[in-house]
């Protein structure tokens, strides 16, 4: 009965509705449609997408940066992949599930409104201004000094400013945020060690007069080292460099940040400097901290640098060590897999290097397509990059800073000796913070399944080479590894023999 006494119109369908036939066949069916409605026919994208662990505002937020980031780069003719991974990347760096939908809320609402204007010193290919590009921080100045660089970066941040030399440039444009992942080569473990004094370290001067001599100087600083910097000269170059923050009237916090928490199979740690005059670092860098997660006890690939063998071996577990701009040998090289399921050894390609950098494939292409350069080349570059992963963590928490436990702060940190794995200034000077090297857990996919692209066995040359200065080193090898690299030796030396006979392995070697 309605308000006016009148029975309502029914059509006869919905009649029978209450029937027990209609909750038998159509309620079933009803609920069949819901349970699949959002993995198969109202989702056009991708089942890599669908079934990614994000939540729904994120999954719309992803759809949108996928619409403009597919239109521009169709428009530019460059459209790849990986800038599919890029609309993932973002949604699932805005907010990961375990977040309140509240907080995942504003902290969207945050992220699309803090945008700041980036000055890259020593940019590089860029890793870190693409990081942060994810979070909407536009680079508007790159200064880098390499030609080959130069081209990629021209390519890929068509509206940024570049500068070569940083000594020639007299002054910062208007900013917020300065970067500056500076030369490590005198603070590096593989260098020649001269300290913060050295010819290419020594560099990070000129980032601290630009500043200095900048009338407004920016809000922001984001340094980015390798983290023997901590150690080297009894911690020396961090005196220096908070020293200089300080007397610009900076806070700041660092933290020794591993690559692989952010899923990527490559054991990278850096030490990244967030410094303000206006809000408080530990919020960008200590909102978050996890345990590193126990290696696999059923690994099905290891990581290695064949171009050593005498006095390390930068192993991996899983993955693959530091990805470097050069090598044991004096040339950059890619890291080497050993497969013992398959007994072989094989070396991963330049666009799986990009990757395992948080880079999309190709990103250094540019480089050998216009300069008619080596692959050589690209490897130096993507060596030197910083993980595009990690600077687009920062450019979230910079977006949308967390909240940090006061209970992290650790002792004062002594005035001449190794600095600790992460620290921030304070009222009476620095004091160490008990953060992990992993901000974030996300979830590895594992090295194997990680690679996109075919790999190369090591050639015999290459793994005799590899194999005689493992053997008379002092190291100590995994069981069966060294026997793995002989019977590869062996395998290519019989392919050589008998080129007509099948092999399991018909790839290049390099
Ligand atoms: C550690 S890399 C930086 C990598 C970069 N952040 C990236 O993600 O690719 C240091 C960079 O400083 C550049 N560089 C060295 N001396 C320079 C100078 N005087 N002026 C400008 N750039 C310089 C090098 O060419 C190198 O690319």
């Amino acid at each position: 009965m309605n308000r006016q006494g009148k029975k309502p119109f029914v059509p006869s369908a919905t009649k029978k509705s209450s029937s027990r036939h209609h909750r038998k066949i159509l309620r079933p069916q009803t609920r069949r449609r819901s349970a699949t409605s959002s993995t198969t026919s109202r989702h056009p994208l991708p089942r890599m997408y669908r079934q990614s662990r994000i939540c729904r505002i994120c999954r719309s937020a992803a759809s949108i940066w996928f619409c403009v980031i597919l239109g521009g780069s169709l428009e530019r003719g460059m459209f790849s992949p990986d800038y599919f991974e890029t609309a993932i990347e973002f949604s699932s760096q805005v907010c990961d599930t375990t977040t309140p939908v509240s907080t995942r809320r504003s902290r969207m609402s945050q992220v699309m409104k803090r945008k700041l204007r980036v000055v890259g010193v020593f940019a590089g290919i860029g890793g870190i201004e693409r990081g942060l590009g994810i979070h909407g921080h536009s680079a508007k100045l790159l200064v880098e000094i390499d030609i080959a660089a130069q081209t990629i970066l021209r390519k890929r941040f068509p509206h940024a400013d570049i500068a070569g030399d940083v000594r020639m440039v007299k002054s910062l444009p208007d900013c917020d945020l300065v970067c500056a992942g500076f030369p490590c080569q005198d603070l590096s473990q593989c260098g020649k060690a001269e300290g913060i004094t050295g010819k290419h370290s020594s560099l990070i001067g000129e980032v601290f007069r630009l500043v200095a001599t900048t009338k407004k100087r920016p809000a922001w600083l984001l340094l980015e080292n390798v983290p023997f910097m901590l150690q080297l000269d009894r911690g020396k170059a961090m005196t220096f460099v908070t020293d200089e923050l300080q007397r610009l009237g900076y806070r700041w916090a660092y933290r020794t940040v591993d690559a692989r928490s952010f899923g990527v199979p490559q054991r990278r740690l850096r030490v990244v400097l967030v410094a303000s005059r206006e809000a408080d670092p530990k919020q960008v860098l200590f909102a978050s901290s996890h345990p590193e997660p126990p290696n696999s006890t059923n690994a099905t690939a290891y990581g290695f640098y064949w171009t050593e063998g005498s006095k390390g071996l930068g192993w991996g577990v899983n993955c693959v060590p530091t990805i470097k701009g050069g090598s044991g040998l004096g040339i950059p090289s890619p890291p080497a897999i050993w497969i013992p399921r398959e007994r072989r050894i094989v070396t991963i390609d330049i666009r799986d290097a990009e990757r395992l950098q948080g880079l999309p494939a190709g990103w250094t292409a540019p480089a050998v397509h216009k300069l008619g350069e080596r692959v050589g080349t690209r490897w130096r570059l993507v060596g030197n990059a910083v993980c595009g992963k990690v600077a687009a963590w920062i450019g979230r928490q910079l977006a949308s800073p967390g909240k940090w436990q006061p209970s992290m702060l650790g002792d004062a940190v002594p005035t001449a000796g190794p600095w600790p794995p992460a620290a921030c200034s304070d009222g009476n000077g620095p004091r160490a913070v008990s953060a992990s090297a992993w901000p974030v857990l996300y979830q590895s996919r594992g090295l194997l399944s990680f690679l996109r692209y075919p790999t190369r066995q090591l050639s015999e040359r290459a793994s005799i080479g590899f194999l005689s200065r493992a053997k008379s080193s002092k190291l100590r090898f995994a069981a069966g590894f060294l026997d793995d690299v002989a019977y590869h030796i062996n395998e290519l030396s019989r392919e050589v023999s008998a080129p007509g006979e099948p092999h399991a392995c018909s790839r290049r070697p390099i």
